[in-house]
């Protein structure tokens, strides 16, 4: 069955607690927290102080998306505040080999994150060492745009190349995931969908989160 990241993106800031509550509740498999810093990408959100609050409430994993320049530098704090998964982009460091071996080192899941016209083939050398790729369908910085299609052609190639070299490596995408178009990306390789508007734009969140993970 795939798995369900919601992202915190589109949530009500006034209600975080609660809504971190009812998506643990309805059954995400992961929270999908998006921290972006103004300079790799044109917006900011969250920071390490949200992210403890968060990290008190809830004891799913939470899967942090680093939309950073210099990521290493702020990799160990990061995880010593309890991020789980880590995703690191291609296009943010000129050191990714050394960026994804530091998350393995601190004890959390490195995941490498390409951008919508990144070639896939970039993040072939580091499959080996990483839990996870993350396929983005939009351009990073804001939630609620729309899929982007050619990346449904980064994923086919992407999961062939993980069966051809017998990997275990999860394949995430996020970015314009709907109930509408999830069963193209399930069948295309994806093992994680990461939803935000359409998680919080719905009327019944667990409604929507189940019926993404019906996916097969
Ligand atoms: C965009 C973020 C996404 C965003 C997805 O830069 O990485 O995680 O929250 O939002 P939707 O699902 O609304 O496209
Ligand atoms: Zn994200």
């Amino acid at each position: 069955m795939v798995k369900v990241a919601p992202s915190l993106l589109s949530a009500n800031f006034n209600d975080l607690a609660d809504a971190v509550r009812a998506l643990d509740k309805a059954g995400a498999d992961y929270l999908h927290i998006d921290v972006m810093d103004g300079r790799f990408v044109p917006n900011m959100t969250f920071g390490p102080v949200v992210f403890k609050n968060i990290r008190q409430i809830t004891t799913c994993p939470l899967d942090v998306h680093l939309m950073i320049l210099e990521p290493e530098k702020y990799i160990p704090h990061w995880i010593e505040i309890g991020a789980d998964i880590i995703s690191v982009h291609v296009e943010s460091t000129v050191h990714l080999d050394r960026a994804l071996s530091l998350v393995r080192s601190l004890g959390a899941k490195p995941s490498v994150v390409v951008n919508p016209a990144t070639p896939i083939e970039w993040v072939f050398p580091v499959l080996s060492i990483v839990d996870q790729v993350l396929v983005m369908s939009v351009n990073p910085g804001f939630g609620g745009q729309y899929f982007i299609p050619y990346t449904l052609d980064k994923i086919r190639a992407l999961q062939h190349e993980i069966l051809r070299r017998q990997l275990a490596v999860e394949i995430q995408v996020d970015g314009g995931v709907t109930e509408v178009n999830a069963k193209q990306l399930v069948d295309a390789g994806v093992d994680v969908l990461v939803a935000g508007s359409a998680v919080f734009n719905s009327k019944d969140m667990a409604a929507t989160i189940k019926a993404l993970k019906s996916f097969q």
